[in-house]
């Protein structure tokens, strides 16, 4: 039975994953920091770890826990918007430190730690499959950029993305792949979002499922196709 680790899986996005691989025959070992997070999760039949990723004793914690594991997919979903501004107005200091210790510091602290048990599960499929992914985001795209709004949000997740690259660079069977998920109706994305989570998680599981090596490092849209960095 393939394996799926979400770290992140409360709601949206991440509690989307797990129902899906769940539904799929999937074993899923997921995160949550909240009682309703770990009721939603158990009652799809997922195994619950509480963890706070800014956390650096829990995060450490999280590597004894899943000492032994091999994931055939990891989807690191945790992320914060922080205050949504327009043009380039000033940061208040604490929302800079919730937002970096939360998109930038969480990844920095468990990239590590979850790394070698999708390169087991790599290395146990004859070194085909194992896909650790990153919800970043479009808005990153220093390519693309036409819009100064959500500067810090922006900004933290351009930062991901270099923590996302620096992994893959350490990846030696597994692959490693920054993923936007399109602009979804969430929390985060509102309710006049393009998609549903349902939508934006099949299209990524389609394409965890067939990325391959060739695609380690790689920055890619729900939908597969390529974002400029
Ligand atoms: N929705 C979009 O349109 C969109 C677009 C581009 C990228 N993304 C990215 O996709 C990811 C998921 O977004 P979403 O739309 O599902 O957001 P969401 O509905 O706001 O959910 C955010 C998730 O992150 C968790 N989280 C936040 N801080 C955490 C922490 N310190 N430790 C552990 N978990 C933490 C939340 O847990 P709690 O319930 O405990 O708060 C929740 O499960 C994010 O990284 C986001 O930046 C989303």
């Amino acid at each position: 039975m393939p394996v799926a680790l979400i770290l992140g899986a409360s709601r949206g996005i991440g509690l989307e994953f797990a129902r899906q691989y769940r539904a799929d025959g999937w074993r899923v070992v997921a995160t949550t920091r909240s009682d309703d997070g770990q009721r939603a999760l158990e009652a799809l039949g997922a195994e619950v770890h509480r963890l706070d990723l800014t956390d650096p004793t829990a995060v450490a914690a999280l590597g004894w826990k899943i000492d032994g594991e091999a994931f055939d997919a990891a989807i690191y979903c945790a992320g914060v918007m922080g205050m949504r501004t327009h043009g380039i107005q000033p940061v208040h200091q604490d929302n800079f430190d919730t937002v970096m210790r939360t998109n930038v510091l969480g990844p920095m602290m468990a990239l590590p730690i979850i790394l070698p048990a999708v390169e087991a599960a790599t290395q146990a499929r004859g070194g085909k499959g194992g896909a650790l992914a990153v919800l970043s985001s479009r808005m990153a795209s220093l390519g693309e950029m036409e819009s100064n709004s959500n500067w810090l949000y922006r900004a933290s997740k351009a930062a991901l993305n270099v923590v996302i690259k620096a992994t893959a660079l350490e990846a030696q069977q597994a692959t490693v792949v920054a993923l936007h998920p399109g602009w979804v109706r969430t929390d985060m994305g509102g309710p006049l979002a393009e998609i549903s989570p349902k939508r934006s998680v099949t299209e990524m599981r389609i394409v965890l499922a067939e990325i391959s090596r060739a695609h380690n490092g790689a920055f890619l849209n729900h939908d597969g196709n390529a974002i400029p960095w």
